[in-house]
């Protein structure tokens, strides 16, 4: 029997995902997801099917579209649509969407009238709250994956809009430290080097943002052999990158001499006409954020321009010609495949945790915290999976944490 390029793929992805496993399997076992509708908004590749097969397999209604127009990988769709969970998972997704097939399909995800939401951005819940009332009532809660949907949902919910609970799965440590990291970092330069195909070590490359996504982009550029300079707006953080042995540098006096431009910030504008107009002949632009208003595309678009390689654009500006990766959006998905599967294995481990939560707990509108003893339990599980064990308190040791009053 031939087996079809998504099954491969979604098999791969399988394998190397016990955690979430492990989890699934749990929450078959209890039943709290049976029957509950799930609508989730995610980028449509291996990983995420292997997310939603699981929570299918647990007795959800599964609907799945892409949460941005660009990161499907096509295989997945069709190997989904012939997946044997009884019609109980439906995914509608394609690469390349206009603006309107991509809200349409979010729409469609919505249609089925959701209990439970699983979202990255948070496009699927500024949907509900602005034209989806016909079903936004019926809504218990859901999961945020990103940074850029966290920002958001605080900003609703300090307006007193947010109608249900979320859970912040962004802020677990077994998501951050390692997804925005390593993740961020690894398939980062996987989508730059697969788009185009130019050596790293040397390179005079800025990096905007040092958060948990700036920082893992550029150790593993540093660790690449790049010249590396940091630009940021926090204090804080830029100290941490002078200390982690990188240059700081505003934006534009760092753009006028590099050769290649990641933005990680989740803020708009970062690259503007200010910092278009500086860059060197031949410099490279990618964005790793949620957005693709990280970039003045717009800006860069006011000038002739051609398609130099596959997913990479080509820009006439004065005397000089710059490049464009994957039109400004994220490119560690756009080109790339997305974070290794052992990250995605605990970002979705803890999707999976935070839904089952959403459906076992009565919680008020806003953003709540997983409990920690999830992100434990998902640590030790990876552990597990390593092979690696550790070390327990004794009694002894513990009433010693507990303790104030002994001296040296
Ligand atoms: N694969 C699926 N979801 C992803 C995400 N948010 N980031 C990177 N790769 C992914």
């Amino acid at each position: 029997m031939s087996v079809s390029r998504g099954e491969q793929k979604l098999s791969w992805a399988r394998v190397h995902m016990p955690v979430l496993k492990e989890l699934g399997d749990r929450i078959r076992t209890q039943g709290s997801l049976r029957g509950v509708r799930i609508s989730m908004a995610l980028h449509t590749e291996a990983k995420t099917g292997v997310l939603a097969l699981t929570l299918a397999r647990a007795g959800a209604h599964v609907r799945l579209a892409s949460c941005n127009p660009l990161s499907t990988d096509d295989d997945i769709p069709v190997a989904l649509a012939s997946a044997d969970v009884e019609g109980s998972l439906q995914v509608r997704a394609r690469k390349d969407q206009s603006r309107d097939e991509y809200y349409e399909a979010l729409n469609w995800s919505l249609d089925q009238g959701p209990g439970i939401v699983i979202d990255d951005g948070g496009d699927i819940v500024r949907l509900l709250h602005t034209q989806r009332e016909d079903v936004v009532e019926g809504v218990n809660g859901g999961c945020e994956e990103t940074t850029t949907g966290i920002v958001r949902l605080r900003a609703m919910h300090k307006q007193g809009v947010l109608k249900f609970p979320m859970i912040d799965i962004n802020d677990c440590m077994m998501k951050h430290l390692f997804d925005n990291r390593y993740g961020t970092g690894q398939s980062t330069l996987d989508g730059i080097m697969a788009s185009t195909n130019l050596c790293l070590a040397s390179m005079r490359c800025v990096v905007a943002g040092y958060g948990w996504c700036g920082k893992g982009i550029a150790m593993r550029l540093k660790g690449m052999g790049a010249r590396v300079t940091v630009a940021e707006v926090d204090p804080v953080k830029a100290v941490e990158a002078l200390m982690d042995g990188f240059e700081v540098s505003p934006m534009e006096k760092a753009a006028s001499g590099s050769d290649l431009i990641i933005t990680a910030t989740g803020c708009k504008d970062v690259v503007h006409k200010g910092v278009i107009d500086r860059l060197k002949n031949g410099c490279v632009l990618a964005n790793a954020g949620h957005f693709d208003n990280e970039i003045q595309v717009t800006y860069l678009e006011d000038h002739p321009s051609y398609n130099a390689r596959p997913g990479v654009k080509g820009y006439e500006l004065k005397e000089r010609e710059v490049f464009l990766l994957s039109q400004g959006r994220l490119v560690n998905l756009a080109a790339g495949q997305g974070h290794p599967v052992e990250i995605m294995d605990l970002s979705f481990a803890l999707q999976a945790s935070g839904a089952q939560y959403i459906a076992l707990n009565s919680l008020e509108p806003g953003v709540h915290p997983l409990p920690p003893e999830i992100d434990r339990d998902v640590a030790l599980l990876k552990l597990g999976s390593m092979g690696s064990r550790i070390d327990t308190l004794t009694p002894e040791q513990v009433r010693y944490l507990n303790s104030w009053d002994e001296g040296t």
